[in-house]
């Protein structure tokens, strides 16, 4: 991969990095202001955690709202890998700073508990491990969804391969709700959090059917044109 071919992507993709790089900085200033008196480890748990939420949802409404006002929908539109890449790197962010958050150093507490006869680990069940556990398996997706992102992967792996796993977002976006909604519910959040939460799931996936029909319906009208 020549590094240089990074750096040159155009100014209209430097313009969209910009903006959700101010995009992540407004996530993190909210999380300050509903928080004052909280450090900027609370911030960037909440800030980009939020963001990260917000910004896989945006990825998949990308695809439904072409297919809903133009024709065509190619593999790979940029502002959907670039929006992508910044759910990869708030989502990285937001693990880091909720385990320096949480734990004093001892990772594996989060998502296993020492057997009782003391030697192995059992997964944890609480609410908080099994949350945990969820999350962790939404940031192996985001990582792998991340490291993907790039011209490079995308003639690699060919269109319809490159296309078959950036599919993974679909469940990644249901780990990431069910990770929030433990969280939100454990952390008594306020029902302003909570119903936006849900108002925003139930939104995506109409719209997500509404794409998934009119592509149905598309697909067979050009299978059988006379209909
Ligand atoms: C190993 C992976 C992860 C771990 C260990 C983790 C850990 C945590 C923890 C500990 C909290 C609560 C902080 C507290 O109440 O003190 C939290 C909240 C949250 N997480 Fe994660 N997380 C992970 C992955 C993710 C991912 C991938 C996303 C989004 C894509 C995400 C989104 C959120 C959100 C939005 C909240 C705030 C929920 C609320 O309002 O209480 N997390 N996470």
């Amino acid at each position: 991969m020549n590094p240089t071919a990074l750096l040159n992507i155009g100014w209209q993709r430097w313009r969209t990095h910009s903006i959700l790089a101010v995009i992540t900085v407004i996530g993190c200033y909210l999380a300050h202001l509903y928080a004052p008196y909280a450090d900027l480890i609370y911030d960037l748990t909440y800030g980009c955690g939020y963001v990260a939420v917000i910004l896989i949802a945006y990825s998949l409404l990308i695809g439904p709202y072409r297919l809903l006002w133009r024709k065509k929908n190619p593999v790979n539109i940029n502002l959907r890998r670039d929006v992508g890449i910044w759910a990869g790197i708030t989502g990285c962010i937001h693990v880091i700073a909720a385990i320096a958050m949480t734990t004093r150093g001892n990772i594996v507490y989060l998502f296993l508990r020492p057997k009782a006869e003391g030697i192995g680990y059992n997964l944890l069940l609480s609410p908080a491990g099994v949350s945990n556990n969820i999350g962790l398996v939404a940031t192996i997706i985001l990582v792998i969804l991340l490291v993907l992102s790039n011209d490079y992967f995308l003639i690699k792996l060919k269109g319809k391969r490159w296309k078959f796993l950036q599919r993974f977002n679909y469940g990644l976006a249901v780990l990431a709700f069910i990770h929030t909604v433990l969280y939100q519910q454990l952390d008594n959040r306020s029902s302003t959090f909570v119903t936006f939460t849900y108002i925003f799931a139930i939104a995506l996936l109409s719209i997500q059917l509404a794409g998934f029909f009119v592509s149905r319906t598309r697909r067979a009208k050009i299978r059988s044109p006379l209909q």
